[in-house]
């Protein structure tokens, strides 16, 4: 059984319309990220916040996965691998794609949080400050996201996996956000190899064995193609 962690960033869903936070006319050129994604920025204007969210989630709507999440399907379903597949992304393109076990580890727009009780539940397509949370009932609902300053989720299974993995992909990350853009320290600290696929090298590239470079859509599919051919023999 071959091992494999798969890191993913905004960069795999570019080619599906949705934008990237840093690259030219990313989210975080127009918006300031203080103001929409802090739980400071929310407590000042949830409604921005909400509204902010609402636009991505409609965004993400209409948006579809491209071949490099689908190409990322095919390698969770082949034989001979256990893929761990964390994204940083809020969007399901993943899951539309036919990925069966996606970690959010910044959560996901389709979901909805109760800052009172915790409680969650599927987002509605347009969230406001005035739902009230199913569980207790309390107008404290936000985007199931994890914001600046808060604690990623499933990190512990995350570095157990990165423990185990033979190989330890990231693809179409900036690897300027942590926890995320550590793992490839821990991955090389546990002796694992390490392979960027990225549209250019990113600013942890030299930290990584081998980085190859291009759109996800197109780079994505030839690595998983190599792999499933070097699994068959
Ligand atoms: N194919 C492959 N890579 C691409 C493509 C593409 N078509 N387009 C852009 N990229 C790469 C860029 O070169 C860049 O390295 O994707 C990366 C996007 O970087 P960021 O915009 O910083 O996105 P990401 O790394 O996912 O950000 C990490 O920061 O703001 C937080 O929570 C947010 O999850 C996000 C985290």
């Amino acid at each position: 059984m071959t091992r494999i962690v798969v890191l993913t960033g905004a960069g795999i869903s570019a080619e599906s319309g949705l934008g990237t936070f840093r690259d030219e006319g990313g989210l975080w050129t127009k918006y300031d990220l203080n103001e929409v994604a802090t739980p400071e920025g929310f407590a000042r204007n949830p409604v921005l916040v909400q509204e902010f969210y609402n636009a991505r989630r409609a965004n993400c709507r209409g948006a579809a996965p491209n071949a490099a999440h689908e190409a990322l399907a095919r390698l969770e379903a082949a034989a001979g691998v256990r893929l761990t597949l964390v994204t940083q992304n809020v969007d399901d393109l993943h899951e539309r794609a036919g990925a069966r076990d996606v970690i959010h580890m910044h959560g996901a727009l389709n979901r909805a949080l109760c800052g009172a009780c915790g409680h969650r539940w599927d987002a509605p397509e347009v969230m406001s400050v005035d739902d009230p949370c199913p569980a207790c009932a309390t107008a404290a609902t936000r985007p199931d996201v994890v914001w600046f300053g808060e604690m990623p989720y499933e990190m512990e299974l995350i570095y157990d996996r990165l423990l185990m993995a033979d190989l330890f992909v990231a693809i179409g990350t900036s690897g300027i956000v942590y926890p995320a853009a550590g793992f490839v320290s821990e991955a090389r600290a546990a002796g694992t190899p390490t392979l960027e696929l990225n549209l250019e090298p990113s600013d942890t590239y030299g930290l990584f064995d081998e980085g190859r470079y291009g759109p996800a859509s197109e780079i994505v599919p030839l690595w998983v193609g190599e792999v499933l051919t070097r699994l068959r023999g």
